[in-house]
Order: structure tokens, then C-alpha cells, then sequence
């Protein structure tokens, strides 16, 4: 377990809004920031952080917490697993009760296969490094490649012996358990069920997540054999799907925010080389076509992506159309093109940095304007094929979610294909129009789908309903402990008491009845007895989740946190702290008032039942006595609760 004072020390070192800026693209807003939530899929930014209170909150997909649960929900972390993050990254030590168990078992299964991974890494970065083999084969391979040592370390490079074993035998040894080396696809099992190593003789590329651990691995072939594979990678896995992985984006993803833009190229030698020379905003795709998950990731730090194309590759054309798929996310696409033979590796090495970046800056395109013009050169003068490279552009226009820009390539492409805009217009018009009845017919489906209709009173205000149903009543007074259990409140000066003890003495005899709600109240009174008065912090920090989802649901609001903040709560609050008293005892009352009468309606059940005459008049006391209680508190309700 990580101690309390190292937990303290996170805690304090944590700046929600640089963590989650590594995610997420933030723009401030009064005292907020706001981004597109990494949760859902969306255009318009819901996802707000609120770096005073040290809280997000995802009003799409209703996710929300601290730093903490943020790394948990987007990373799938541990509770542990996200404290060591943060600490890692502020430069925190950790201290730790027990020693962490060597225990490899006893870790879940994830985490298992990124502990064998990391482990791997490390066993082919020191072969590298280390042993004559790794240094004459791999090492004086990526020097001549012109990788420094910098970078090397850097992105982890390293070496697997060509050997059948020297990997997995390792492994074995250091009680790596055969079922992980299998899964992670760095050991082969062979037919008498012994295993052997899948990269031998191979340089190798680990593969980061997002946050930095490894999860997979490329390892490319020394040889020039035809027969032998270029690149040998991963196998999907549990930790390793390669549809949603970038290769190189935990090393570019801060360049990327701060550039606001990605260069795309095609193989890990080229993110390494380009970033090696300074430009640190690349990532590759590795080998596969560009997935939507993988313009998402892209799509949470920059709305633009630049892809470097090798001079050669055949495969342009064929990805034109893949490409659509990028503007359908909303994001801006511009191409660069290598001269021939090159790729942004060789390039770079070949001019230099600043050779590279001029080469970029003047020959980069944008994407629809590329494309028009190599479909354009192959229609030739043919008045068909013109018409229908006409149509395919419009099409790829027709997919960008905003309109004023779509126009604006309206009117370069009416220019560049020598047509009339209003003619393109009408075209892409009716592409939309097409859409949007294709659009609204799935949505009435879905709608359809849903299990009852929302009734629509139940939208609004349901503070004016007259019963609130009880969850609500308990969330009520968790809201009050949250926003004023820390401050005093003044009985008409004859005496001051914190109102957070008060409540909880006063409730001592209410029973919640909702799991969360209940945890909080106990949690509450714990830490009174204790002499703390706990604040929002520690209730945003508290390791469990149910806890934290509660607190933040209660005091993030879109009101609370939106621009409109200072003016709703110049409206609310003071509203609410003037008659202080009454909304403290209020709340109370109204609670114990709707307890009661759910006592009292088990008594009518129970009368109804019981035969017994004895039976009865107990029951009919009890009855009487509890009609007594709703009484007064009716009355007092009325009398000195003004609402
Ligand atoms: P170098 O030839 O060392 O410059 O490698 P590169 O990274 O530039 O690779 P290349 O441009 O040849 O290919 C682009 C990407 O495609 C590579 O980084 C790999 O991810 C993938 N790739 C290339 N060859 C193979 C292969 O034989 N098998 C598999 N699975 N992937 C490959
Ligand atoms: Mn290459």
C-alpha cells in the first residue's frame, strides 16, 4: 500500500490540468478549461476541467472525478497504478507499507502482460547495449542508420540474439510465466509445448501506450533474404490492439498540442529519423491503414494532421479514399509528397532539419486539392472520367462537418477543376441533403429502440416536484455536508457550530438507504470522530470510486462549472448561505419527514396483515406515535422553514 504522507504529497504536486492536457487538447474559459471528451464521441467540448477544484467532468458520457480517477477511467488503471503515474511524473517518491510482492500472479491479468513486455524491453535494450553480438549486430546497425545514443535510450531500440532461446529461456528463469510470454506473442510455442523466441536475430522497436509503457514490439530483419519478412510484429493481444495504437505518439504527443499539429508517416524508422531531427510532432501507423480510432487519438491533441508520403509508394491513390475518413472526424489533412525513392527517414538524413522543414512547408498540399489534381491527370481530357473525379472530390468535401470550410474548397476546387461553383455547390448540396435524411433515418431507429418514452415534465425543474423520490433527499444532504460541512453557522448568536458534525448528529438515527450515499455518510462520520472535518478534496481523493462519482455529480454541475458560473452563483448561493439555517434544517427535516412516512406506510401494511388483536394494538401504538413525529416535523417545516 502507498502511505498516506506519499498519497498527500501527489495530491499536492498534481496539476489536473497539465495531467489531463496530455490527453486532451484544453482551452481555457473563464476559470475552466474545456475539451473534446477523450470518452465520447464528440464535436462540441463538454468535457470540462476545473483546475480550483481540481475536478473534471464529462457531460456526455457523465464520467467524472480527480486527476486520479481520470488516469483510472481513460488508462484503465489501478487505484495504485495511477498514483505511481503521477508520481513518476512529478518526481515523487513512493513509499510503500508492505513490500510490493514479487508476486507476479497475483497481479491481473493486464498488467501481467505489460509487466512481460517492460521486461522484454529491457532484456533487448541491454542485449543491445551489452553483449558483443547485440553491439556488432544491432548497435553498429542503427549507427550506421545515423540513430544517436540519445535516441536509442530514448525509444528503447534493442536487440534480440539469433538464438531459439535466449529471450524466452531468460524469462523462464526470472519466473516469467509461459502463459504471458505467449500472449504477448514474444515466445512461439512449439508442438511438444516447450517455446522458443519469435524475433531472433532481429532489431528491435517496442511499441508505447499512451502513457508510456510498453505494450508491443516490431523487430526488423538484418538480412536482405526476400524470403525473410521485413518486419516481424506483435500479435493483438489484451494490451495490444493495433487499430488504436500510434506508433511514437507517447514520445510526440506533447510536440503535437504545442505544434496543434501530427505529421503521419508510414514506418518506425521515419518517426525515429524526423524526430530525431527536432520535430518531434511524428507518429507512424505502422504498416496498417489509418483506423478512425487512430484519427481520434490524433483528433484529442491537434485538429491537424500532415501526412509524409514516401516518394515510391505505389499506394497513394489507393488511400485517397481512406482519407475521407479523416475529414469526417473534422480534421484538417494536408500531404506531403518525397521525391522519388525517398521516405521522410532518408529526406531528413539526406538535407538536414531545416532543409526538411522548407521541403514540407512548399510542397505541402491540402488534401482535397491533392487529390483533385492526380485524379485530374489521370482523367486526362476524357469529359467521363472528369465528370466522375468531379463527383469523388465533391464527395470527399461533402464529408467535412463544417460548412464555411467546406464552401471555401468549393471555391478552389471550382477554380482548379475549371468548373462553376454553383454547379459544385448544387452537387454537394444534394450529397448533403442525401446524408442528412441517411442520418436523421438511423437516429429515428435508434429512437425507436429506446424502452419508454422520457416524460418530457420530469426535464424540467425537478426541484418542483412535490414527493422527490429518496435518493434525491439523501443526495440532498450529502451536498450540504460537501459544499458547507466546514463552516459555521450562527444558531440566531446563541451559538456557533460547524453545520457538518451538526447534520451528521442529527441524522444518527436516519438510515440511508442508497449504497453510495450511505458510504458517504459513514466516511463523513468517521473522520468527525477522528476530529477532522473532511472538505470536497477529500472526498474527490477518496480511493473509492463510488465515493468520488457521488461528490463530483454533486458539485459539478454544467452550471458550477460552465462561464455562467459567478452568475448563478450570485443568484444560488448567497440565496442559499442567507437563509443558511433554513436550508441546513430543511434538508434534515425533509429527510427524516419522508423516513417517517415510509415507516408509516409499513405499519398500514403490516396492520392490514395481522390478525392477531394484540398484534394490532402494538402496531396501532407504534402507528399513532410516529403520526406524532411526522407532525412535528410538519410543523416545524412550516413554521421556521420559509420555503
Ligand atoms: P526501413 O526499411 O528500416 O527504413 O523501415 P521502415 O520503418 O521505413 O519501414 P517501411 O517503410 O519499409 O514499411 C513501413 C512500415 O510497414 C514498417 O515500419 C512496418 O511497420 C511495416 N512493415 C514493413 N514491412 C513489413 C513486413 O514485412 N511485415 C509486417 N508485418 N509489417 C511490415
Ligand atoms: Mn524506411
Amino acid at each position: 500500500m502507498i502511505t498516506k504522507p506519499t498519497i498527500d504529497r501527489i495530491m499536492e504536486a498534481t496539476d489536473i490540468v497539465e495531467v489531463i492536457g496530455e490527453f486532451v487538447q484544453l482551452k481555457k474559459r473563464g476559470a475552466n478549461y474545456v475539451g473534446l471528451s477523450p470518452f465520447a464521441n464528440e464535436r462540441t467540448p463538454s468535457f470540462t476541467v476545473s483546475p480550483v477544484k481540481g475536478i473534471f467532468k464529462d457531460f456526455s458520457s457523465g464520467k467524472g472525478g480527480s486527476a486520479v480517477t481520470f488516469l483510472m477511467e481513460l488508462e484503465k488503471f489501478t487505484y495504485p497504478e495511477a498514483l505511481k503515474w503521477l508520481a513518476k511524473k512529478y518526481g515523487i517518491e513512493v513509499e510503500e507499507t508492505v513490500e510490493a510482492p514479487e508476486n507476479r500472479e497475483a497481479e491481473n491479468h493486464r498488467e501481467s502482460l505489460m509487466i512481460v513486455s517492460g521486461y522484454a524491453a529491457k532484456f533487448f535494450h541491454e542485449s543491445l547495449l551489452e553483449t558483443d553480438e547485440g553491439k556488432n549486430i544491432g548497435l553498429s546497425y542503427f549507427k550506421e542508420r545515423g540513430f544517436s545514443k540519445e535516441t536509442i535510450t530514448k525509444f528503447e531500440l534493442g536487440y534480440s540474439p539469433d538464438q531459439w532461446e535466449a529471450f524466452t529461456g531468460q524469462a523462464l528463469k526470472e519466473g516469467y510465466q509461459q502463459e504471458f510470454l505467449e500472449e504477448t506473442g514474444l515466445s512461439v510455442k512449439r508442438d511438444n509445448g516447450s517455446l522458443y523466441d519469435r524475433y531472433r536475430g532481429r532489431v528491435m522497436f517496442p511499441i508505447h501506450s499512451f502513457t508510456g509503457r510498453v505494450i508491443a514490439f516490431g523487430g526488423r530483419t538484418l538480412k536482405s533474404d526476400k524470403n525473410v519478412p521485413k518486419y516481424v510484429n506483435s500479435p493483438e493481444s489484451e494490451i495490444y490492439h493495433k487499430s488504436s495504437v500510434l506508433y511514437g505518439l507517447y514520445f510526440a504527443k506533447k510536440a503535437i498540442r504545442e505544434e496543434d499539429n501530427c505529421y503521419l508517416v508510414e514506418g518506425y524508422a521515419d518517426v525515429i529519423s524526423v524526430h530525431q531531427a527536432g520535430i518531434e510532432n511524428v507518429v507512424a501507423s505502422s504498416g496498417t491503414s489509418l483506423t478512425v480510432e487512430q484519427i481520434r487519438l490524433i483528433g484529442r491533441l491537434t485538429k491537424n494532421i500532415t501526412i509524409l508520403y514516401d516518394g515510391d509508394a505505389a499506394g497513394i491513390k489507393a488511400s485517397l479514399r481512406g482519407l475521407d475518413m479523416i475529414l469526417e472526424e473534422g480534421l484538417n489533412v494536408k500531404v506531403v509528397l518525397f521525391p522519388d525513392g525517398h521516405d521522410p527517414d532518408s529526406y531528413v538524413r539526406l538535407v538536414g532539419t531545416s532543409a526538411f522543414k522548407k521541403y514540407i512547408a512548399d510542397t505541402r498540399k491540402d488534401f482535397i486539392l491533392y487529390k483533385a489534381d492526380i485524379l485530374l491527370k489521370d482523367a486526362g481530357t476524357d469529359p467521363i472520367k472528369r465528370a466522375e473525379v468531379i463527383r469523388e472530390i465533391v464527395e470527399s468535401i461533402a464529408k467535412i462537418p463544417d460548412s464555411i470550410k467546406a464552401s471555401v474548397f468549393i471555391k478552389e476546387c471550382s477554380y482548379i477543376l475549371k468548373i462553376d461553383e454553383r454547379a459544385l455547390l448544387s452537387e454537394l448540396n444534394k450529397m448533403r441533403m442525401a446524408k442528412a435524411k441517411k442520418d436523421s433515418q438511423q437516429q429515428q431507429h435508434q429512437q425507436t429502440q429506446w424502452p419508454a418514452p422520457v416524460d418530457e415534465a420530469l426535464l424540467y425543474e425537478p426541484e418542483i416536484k412535490e414527493e422527490r423520490d429518496d435518493s434525491s433527499q439523501e443526495k440532498e444532504i450529502i451536498r450540504l455536508l460537501l459544499l458547507y460541512g466546514n463552516k459555521m453557522i450562527d444558531w440566531d448568536g446563541i451559538a456557533n457550530t460547524y453545520i457538518g458534525p451538526f447534520m451528521i448528529a442529527e441524522l444518527s438515527d436516519v438510515d440511508f438507504e442508497h449504497k453510495a450515499s450511505k458510504d458517504f455518510v459513514e466516511l463523513y462520520r468517521k473522520e468527525v470522530e477522528n476530529g477532522v472535518l473532511p472538505d470536497e478534496q477529500f472526498f474527490i481523493h477518496y480511493p473509492d470510486k463510488e465515493i468520488v462519482d457521488l461528490t463530483v455529480t454533486l458539485i459539478a454541475t454544467k452550471y458550477t462549472l460552465s462561464e455562467n458560473w459567478y452568475e448563478m452563483h450570485r443568484i444560488l448561493v448567497p440565496d442559499e448561505q442567507a437563509n443558511m439555517k433554513a436550508t441546513i434544517l430543511g434538508a434534515i427535516f425533509h429527510l427524516k419527514k419522508q423516513k417517517v412516512g415510509k415507516i408509516l406506510e409499513s405499519l398500514r401494511n403490516e396492520l392490514q396483515k395481522t390478525e392477531s388483536e394484540t398484534d394490532q394494538e402494538i402496531l396501532l401504538n407504534q402507528y399513532m406515535q410516529m403520526k406524532k413525529v411526522e407532525k412535528t416535523i410538519s410543523d416545524y417545516l412550516g413554521s421556521v422553514i420559509l420555503k
